[in-house]
């Protein structure tokens, strides 16, 4: 298939592209972060440097190949961020993804896999967080992310636009060939920060509360590892490409873990001891995200292989000394 990927030099979109070359489609990828010496390409993928805000190059893109379907990953994803900065995040996430969708009627393009997350959710006392949940974001960022599904609801119906939306919980990990991992700038992520400390490219990792309704005061969240979240992208295309399914996806192990369960877990891995310090909260956390991922294994046959806590911190540690050597 012809398809176009959105952000796929971004930390998800590079390990959907890696898979997507093993099922042999023709990949084009557009990206903001082309010129990027530290982001890694691939043989046999079109990159082209665009931003999705650019309505009129895509256009150009568009025209140019006949796309069957388009993933699109390209957003800004920083919670905090988007508490003081909410029109970057509606810009991006919101415009963007409606250049792309007008540009898929006007080109005539069916098949849509949007990245989602969590974060749509908010606030909730349910231990597993199913599909069906009510929405009730607390950050600009879930709502953002809120906002394209609904319209895409409205391009279904108005346009039989077919979708997957696909509700990430936190990925994590790196990919298992030790060529892409996480790589944020600034890096504000939990996991790849510890290992930065851990390595000696920090001093002091900032634990965000320790007052939240769980077990030990810090926030629980549900740890994904990046090639899972890649393999349920694949599935996904399969099911709407054969199906013509419109469908909706948590991604996630289903087991949540709290902040300090994950600096203990990097101690104990790294033999180091990771020196931290209580600081406020951040603005819009939410006390426990952890996914019921029931719908994704009963309809797509998906299974999480790599999610396994020892798993994720022993590919990301394997990244980190790469990101290391690559920064320094
Ligand atoms: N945290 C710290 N210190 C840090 C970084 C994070 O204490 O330096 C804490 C956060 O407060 C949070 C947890 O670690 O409690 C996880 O934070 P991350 O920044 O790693 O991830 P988030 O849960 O904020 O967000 C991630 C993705 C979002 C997605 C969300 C869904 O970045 O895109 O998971 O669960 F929406």
């Amino acid at each position: 298939m012809k398809i176009l990927v959105t952000g796929g030099l971004g930390y998800i979109g590079s390990h959907v592209v890696k898979d997507l070359l093993l099922d042999r489609h023709d990949v084009t990828v557009i990206d903001y972060k082309i010129t990027k010496k530290i982001f890694y390409k691939e043989n046999n993928v079109n990159y082209i440097n665009a931003n999705i805000l650019d309505k009129k190059q895509l256009r150009e893109i568009f025209n140019k190949k006949r796309f069957d379907i388009v993933m699109h990953f390209a957003a800004v994803i920083d919670v905090k961020e988007s508490m003081t900065d909410p029109s970057l995040y509606y810009r991006n996430n919101f415009i963007g993804s409606l250049n792309i969708l007008d540009l898929m009627v006007e080109h005539n393009i069916k098949y849509f896999i949007f990245s989602s997350t969590a974060a749509v959710y908010g606030n909730t006392n349910q231990t597993l967080i199913s599909e069906d949940h009510i929405k009730d974001p607390i950050n600009a960022y879930g709502n953002s992310k809120s906002m394209v599904e609904e319209m895409l609801f409205s391009y279904h119906k108005a346009h039989n636009i077919k979708y997957s939306i696909l509700r990430y919980f936190n990925a994590c990990g790196a990919h298992l060939d030790g060529t892409i991992g996480e790589c944020h700038d600034p890096e504000t992520h939990l996991i790849p920060i510890i290992l930065q400390v851990a390595s000696g490219r920090r001093k002091n990792l900032d634990v965000f509360g320790n007052n939240f309704n769980t077990p030990d005061g810090t926030c629980v969240r549900d740890y994904v590892h990046v090639m899972d979240v890649s393999s349920a992208h694949i599935l996904a295309l399969k099911n709407i490409i054969n199906n013509k399914q419109s469908l909706i996806f948590n991604i996630g192990s289903g087991t949540g873990y709290s902040v300090f369960e994950i600096i203990n877990e990097v101690e104990k891995f790294t033999s180091t001891k990771i020196p931290f310090s209580i600081k406020d909260r951040r603005k819009g956390d939410t006390d426990r995200l952890i996914a019921d991922i029931k719908k994704i294994k009963n309809s797509l046959g998906w299974v999480s292989k790599y999610s396994d806590l020892q798993n994720i911190i022993a590919t990301a540690w394997r990244w980190e000394q790469t990101l290391k050597k690559k920064l320094y």
